[in-house]
């Protein structure tokens, strides 16, 4: 496996941060993954024009130039990984970069930031996405700036520790009485025919994939409110589902144990689906 780290491609044990990094000291960069078929990446623009955002939002000075090359440095890792025929995902991460002393404030004077990608196959979750999953809720206790997507997963990986104890698939974040979004994924709910899902905010993640399926919605004249499903409306719902790169369209049968609708992927989620499948493999 070969990976990029700050200029050269090197084979991932030889690939070495320094312990003064600010992404190992204080979980200080952002992320994207995204996923390619037969060497098209999907939603390309779109996870750039997030990473952008994010080094915004984080006050991380990129230098444009090195921006620019993501795109070609990305195609050159799959290459030498032999991953531009069939299904892959490409990793990219920047961190604010390497400075001592540890202090909070950001380095002065600037350092130069980390840029690490990796790339891996990717199988898809088919039979999961088929047959569909279950879930436990929990207390959505991440900080309010969802919508950065940072390396500091924490929250995250806890919580979707805690559905993997609890012998689940994942978990249904809620925050002040509504379902926010799980650990790794967004959710839309169906009700009468109706799609929901959280607003794009400060309190989740602007997935892609969201994105992607609220443009499908449209074309497939599906409505489509962006209105947080209320916690207690859960069992009411007709369907709910999951949304993200790596999870796809993943419907949710069962609740804290309890079935959803006739425990069956719905109608709604199906026709979206397919519909998602024919933009990425078409
Ligand atoms: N996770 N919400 C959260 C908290 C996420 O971590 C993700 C993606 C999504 C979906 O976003 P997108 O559709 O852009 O993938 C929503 C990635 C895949 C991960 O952490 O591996």
């Amino acid at each position: 496996m070969i990976v990029y780290l700050d200029g050269d491609f090197l084979r991932q044990e030889e690939a070495k941060i320094s312990v003064a990094d600010r992404g190992f000291i204080f979980g200080d960069g952002i992320y994207e993954v995204i996923r390619v078929v037969n060497g098209n990446f999907f939603r390309e623009k779109e996870h750039l024009d997030r990473l952008k955002e994010g080094l915004e939002g984080l006050k991380i000075d990129f230098d444009p130039s090195e921006k620019a090359k993501i795109p070609e440095v990305s195609r050159e890792l799959l290459k030498k990984n032999n991953q531009l025929t069939g299904e892959a995902t490409v990793y990219l991460q920047i961190t604010r970069g390497a400075a001592w002393p540890r202090t909070h404030t950001f380095p002065e004077p600037t350092v130069k930031p980390t840029l690490y990608i990796s790339t891996d196959t990717f199988i898809p979750h088919t039979e999961l996405h088929e047959k569909g999953v279950d879930v436990i809720t929990l207390s959505d206790v991440r900080w309010k700036r969802c919508n950065l997507k940072t390396i500091q997963l924490l929250p995250n990986i806890l919580a979707k520790q805690k559905a993997a104890e609890a012998g689940v698939n994942s978990a249904v974040m809620i925050r002040d009485g509504v379902i926010t979004e799980s650990p790794n994924a967004n959710i839309f709910a169906v009700r009468d025919g109706v799609l929901y899902t959280f607003p794009a905010s400060n309190y989740i993640l602007n997935g892609i994939t969201r994105q992607t399926v609220i443009e499908l919605a449209d074309k497939l004249q599906i409505p489509l409110k962006e209105t947080p499903i209320r916690e207690e409306e859960l069992y009411d719902l007709d369907e709910l589902f999951f949304t993200g790169t790596t999870t796809d369209i993943q419907p949710i049968i069962e609740i804290n144990g309890r079935r959803l609708a006739d425990g069956k992927p719905g109608q709604v989620v199906k026709k979206i689906r397919k519909a998602y499948n024919e933009r990425m493999y078409g």
